[in-house]
């Protein structure tokens, strides 16, 4: 059973509920989310992986959010680690989807600077959907030929991943809401470039403790951190559910944001946490 806590408390919230309330209203510019499970200490993973951190009211949100992307978009550490296959949004998913006018599933894309991925692997052989492989020009072209044969190779950037120039081609192939479930390398690489507008993150109620990573992961300091919106706080007994916004340029927030905050007249939460 997951609660809203705030912005005004909600008992037993249905997939409906749940559904709307991260739903983000499609924009000219692509939306681009990340959703992750932290340990109270700050680690991404126990014993190697994520998986141990989460519960089954965390799956049930990271499958709802799937259901509402355009596209779900991945690190190749993360395919890798996590063994992605078969059906990743269910049947029930598939009928939303159908009903609300969308594919029957998302795309699937995994993003890799050295190809270094196992065409054999479930996630290219066991998913539905043909997936994407997001990689630069100097990749191996050896690799690029034998992943050609399961995956759409696609070319963003020269030496490094151009997030700018992905995002407009994941625009211009009808992607506006892109989601990803990370992993850290990703989430770093899109905080660098200013292309985070959302953070779903589940607090899991574990002290990990050990050398596990965290979320992010960036080669540089951000010597400008970016302010993010807290919407909602939901509750799975000790498991919080937070769901951040980006605060985009100075006193303002997009537009869609503050459509999304209008819309929500017991909203407190955004009055409260407006940055300054
Ligand atoms: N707590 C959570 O919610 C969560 C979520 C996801 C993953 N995880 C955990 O995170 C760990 C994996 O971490 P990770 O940081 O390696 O995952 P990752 O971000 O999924 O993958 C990193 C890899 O993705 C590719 N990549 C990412 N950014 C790139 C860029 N700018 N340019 C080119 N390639 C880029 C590279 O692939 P190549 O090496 O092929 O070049 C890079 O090595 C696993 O233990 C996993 O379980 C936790």
């Amino acid at each position: 059973m997951i609660d809203r806590l705030l912005p005004s408390p909600v008992t037993a919230a249905t997939d409906t509920q749940l559904l709307n309330w991260y739903t983000h209203p499609v924009t000219a510019d692509p939306h681009v989310s990340f959703n992750f499970v932290s340990s109270l200490d700050g680690a991404a993973t126990l014993n190697g992986r994520s998986g141990g951190l989460g519960n089954a009211a965390d799956r049930r949100i990271m499958v709802l959010l799937r259901r509402t992307a355009d596209i779900l978009l991945l690190g190749a550490g993360t395919v890798r680690t996590e063994g992605y296959s078969g059906d990743l949004i269910g049947a029930d998913g598939v009928q939303w989807r159908q009903d609300n006018g969308k594919n029957d599933r998302p795309s699937l894309a995994v993003v890799s600077g050295s190809l270094r991925i196992d065409p054999d692997l479930p996630f290219f052989t066991s998913t539905p959907q043909r997936p994407m492989v997001i990689t630069t020009a100097e990749a191996s072209r050896v690799r690029r030929r034998s992943l050609e044969k399961v995956a759409d190779v696609i070319t963003c950037g020269q030496r490094r991943l151009d997030v700018d120039l992905l995002v407009r081609e994941l625009k211009r192939r009808g992607h506006s809401r892109i989601h990803s479930e990370g992993g850290p390398h990703l989430f770093g690489t899109f905080q660098q470039a200013g292309r985070v507008d959302e953070l779903c993150l589940s607090v899991s109620p574990v002290l990990a403790g050990g050398s596990g990573t965290r979320i992010a992961v960036s080669s540089q300091e951000n010597s400008d951190p970016r302010r993010m919106h807290l919407q909602h706080v939901l509750r799975c007994g000790d498991m919080l559910f937070l769901r951040y916004l980006a605060h985009h340029g100075s006193g303002t927030t997009n537009s869609a944001h503050a459509k999304e905050s209008a819309q929500d007249k017991g909203d407190e939460l955004h009055g409260a946490q407006a940055p300054e």
